[in-house]
This record gives structure tokens, C-alpha cells and sequence, in this order.
């Protein structure tokens, strides 16, 4: 990858120079309170971030948070988040009330070497997300404005064609950030020549979500273990009952096509935690995946398809898991997605932790992440990158 890095921007020295760097603090926000759910994704930019500050450099960070429609939206401000940053980085955050506007501009002013701002939101701006080129650049020209250096450390974004990452580095000199470069190194080793047997675990509600990723990876894998609401639909697939499970009827066709290719690589749950309700306190019973009652929603994977999984986990010497195996939130339902988190944990190869909910789960579920060689923050962005699409925001790096 002939990316030049943090540690080449820093060789320069940066003492007293403005870096703009590009973050992905989109966190999840808790309905009502609107506090900070899991702060992994603030924790993972701030080895960049501290090894700016010790260097010298004034900090200016920005990033999105969830998907306003480009003008202010105050249930995506990240003022939360410049307080939690400013905890974890034990240094006091500025926040702008805009993103390139007076505010932006009168922070930025008053920032001296080694302090920290933080911009509002990116996509309170249309600028940031157009399809225009020229709509996109102007905003890009303003966000370059800031600075005399760019960092990309936003792995959760780089599989968007968006002004702060793709054409903000066409205008300022730009490097990769430590969690980019790491990101990277990891996920590269799963599509290069991975030690086998590689299994991955798909979960999460969507077979359409992941069919790029299940066709890439099909040939690769020796085994692909499917959890999660996306297995009714290859249930169906099999001709088997699934009751009121999640199903997309438009993608039966598809997944047996999938199972015919797999040649015996994909393996599905053969029990079910079936409920009578989509509901945290419904009554619920375990029962064999191939006969779903009528009236019952399939809501987590049964503990015998945890062992299974298990056990085809346990020779792994390469793992990649993207997806809860049920709905973890509800404690009822959380068991699967916990015994395949242990499993993969004891897993004596590389583990990697796709972003998203899957890395929600393991701090959620008070999993030690310190038993995963890695957890990525991108969700989508690992799923792309192992799909093997163009990332915009690394070609961005290339350049
Ligand atoms: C993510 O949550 O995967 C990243 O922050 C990207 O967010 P997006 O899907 O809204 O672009």
C-alpha cells in the first residue's frame, strides 16, 4: 500500500501546524437521554489524536454522526461527544457549533498548539455527502481551509465517496492515521493468503446486507457459519417451515442458489430460540430449525447450533465474525451471540471482529475484548473491504 502515514507527517514535524483530522465518532446514542452507549469508536482515534497533540500540532477534528439530511439537526450534534473525547483524552475538547461557519472559524482562531477542537457534524452540510462533484468540493475547499495537513483516521468511513474523505485529501497533504494503517493491516490478511481453515460467522437481520461479501468470500472460506434473522431466509431456502421468523422472500432463490454453490461451506443453525412475540419478555422455547412453529418468531440461534458453531470454530486458525446471532439486546435472546463470542475468543488463530453491531455485542455483553486480535470500527467498511470494492476514502490516500 504505498500510503504515506502518521508517522511520515510527524517525521516532519508538525509543531505548530493545523491538522484537520478526519474521525468516525459516529457512536451510538441512547433513545431519550441521548448518552453515549458505547464509546469504542472515540477510544480507537485516540492514539492519533494524542500522538498529534504530543507533537505539537492544533487538533481539528471532524466527523459525522448519524444520517441527518444535510442541515442541522440537534438529535445528531456531537457536543456529547466532544465531552466524552475530552474525558478520554484528559485534555479539554473546543466545540464549534457549526461545521465551517463563524463558530468553526472563531474556535479555529483561538486554538493554540497542542489543543483540540472538534467541528459539528459534517452531515448537517449538503456539501458533505453530494453527488455533485462541484457541490462536494466547495465544502471540501472550506473544510481544507482549516489546515495545512490531513489525517484520515476514519476507517468507518472510508467506503464513502464523501468530501472529508475523498476530496479533502485531494486538496491538503494527507496521511493515514494509526487506527486506518491498523484497520488495514489486519483486514488485508484476511483476503490475501488467510491460515486455514478460515471461518467466518454471518449474522445480523439481512442475507441482502451481505450477499457482495458471502459471493466473495465463498470460494475463500472453508466454512461460513450463519446466525442471525438472515438465516430464515436460507432455512426457507431449504424448503423448512420458519413461522413468523424475518424473511426476504425476493433473496429464497438466491441463498439456495448459494447453498448449492457453498458444496456443504455453509452452515446453518439446526435449533432456534422461537418466541410468540418480537418482544424483550415474550414466552419462548427452543426448538429444531427445521420445524418452527406456525406462530413463533425465530429470535436467537439454540444452544446446540452454539456447539456446533463452536466446534467448527475451535481448529480455526483464521476467523472473521460480522453480525449478531440474534437479538443480543433482549437478554433472553442474547445467548447465541454470547456462546459464538466465547467460542471465537478461545479461537487459537487470528480473530477479527467485523464493526457494528458485532463489536456493539462484545462490550455490550461485557465480553473481554482483549480475547479478539482485533475489532474493527467499520461495519460497512470491513464488509467492502473484504468484498474487494474501491474505497474512495483509501484511493483518497493513494493519490
Ligand atoms: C458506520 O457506522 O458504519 C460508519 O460510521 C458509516 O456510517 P454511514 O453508514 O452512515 O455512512
Amino acid at each position: 500500500m504505498s500510503i504515506r502515514t502518521l508517522d511520515d507527517l510527524l517525521a516532519e514535524g508538525v509543531s505548530g501546524r493545523r491538522v484537520l483530522v478526519r474521525a468516525d465518532l459516529n457512536v451510538p446514542l441512547e433513545s431519550g437521554s441521548g448518552a453515549i452507549s458505547d464509546d469504542g469508536r472515540i477510544r480507537a482515534v485516540l492514539p492519533t489524536l494524542t500522538a498529534l497533540r504530543d507533537a505539537g500540532a492544533t487538533v481539528i477534528i471532524c466527523s459525522h454522526l448519524g444520517r441527518p439530511k444535510g442541515t442541522p439537526d440537534p438529535q445528531y450534534s456531537l457536543a456529547p461527544v466532544a465531552g466524552r473525547l475530552g474525558e478520554l483524552l484528559g485534555a479539554p475538547v473546543a466545540f464549534a457549533s457549526d461545521t465551517v461557519g463563524e463558530s468553526a472559524r472563531a474556535e479555529a482562531d483561538k486554538l493554540a498548539a497542542g489543543q483540540f477542537l472538534l467541528l459539528e457534524n459534517l452531515r448537517f452540510n449538503k456539501g458533505e455527502t453530494s453527488k455533485d462533484d462541484a457541490e462536494r468540493g466547495a465544502f471540501a475547499d472550506q473544510l481544507a481551509g482549516f489546515a495545512e495537513a490531513y489525517v484520515d483516521d476514519a476507517f468507518g468511513a472510508v467506503h464513502r465517496k464523501h468530501a472529508s474523505v475523498y476530496d479533502v485529501p485531494q486538496r491538503l497533504p494527507h496521511v493515514a492515521g494509526r487506527l486506518v494503517l491498523r484497520e488495514v493491516e489486519v483486514l488485508s490478511q484476511l483476503t490475501g493468503e488467510p491460515k486455514r481453515p478460515y471461518v467466518v460467522v454471518l449474522g445480523g437481520s439481512k442475507v441482502s446486507d451481505k450477499l457482495g461479501v458471502i459471493e466473495a468470500l465463498l470460494p475463500t472460506v472453508d466454512r461460513l457459519l450463519i446466525g442471525g434473522g438472515m438465516c430464515f431466509t436460507f432455512l426457507k431456502a431449504q424448503g423448512h417451515p420458519i413461522g413468523t421468523s424475518l424473511l426476504e422472500e425476493e433473496m429464497v432463490d438466491t441463498c439456495r442458489e448459494l447453498l448449492d454453490r457453498g458444496q456443504g461451506k455453509i452452515v446453518l443453525p439446526v435449533d432456534i430460540v422461537a418466541a410468540a412475540a418480537f418482544a424483550p419478555d415474550a414466552a419462548h422455547e427452543v426448538v429444531p430449525a427445521h420445524s418452527i412453529p406456525r406462530d413463533r418468531v425465530g429470535l436467537d440461534i439454540g444452544p446446540d447450533t452454539v456447539a456446533a458453531f463452536a466446534d467448527e470454530l475451535a481448529p480455526a486458525r483464521t476467523v472473521f465474525w460480522n453480525g449478531p446471532m440474534g437479538v443480543f439486546e433482549m437478554p433472553a435472546f442474547a445467548g447465541g451471540t454470547r456462546g459464538v463470542a466465547e467460542a471465537i475468543a478461545d479461537v487459537k488463530g487470528i480473530t477479527v471482529v467485523g464493526g457494528g453491531d458485532s463489536a456493539a455485542a462484545v462490550r455490550t455483553l461485557g465480553l473481554d475484548e482483549s480475547a479478539y486480535d482485533h475489532i474493527s470500527t467499520g461495519g460497512g467498511a470491513s464488509l467492502e473491504y473484504l468484498e474487494g470494492k474501491p474505497l474512495p476514502g483509501i484511493a483518497a490516500l493513494e493519490n
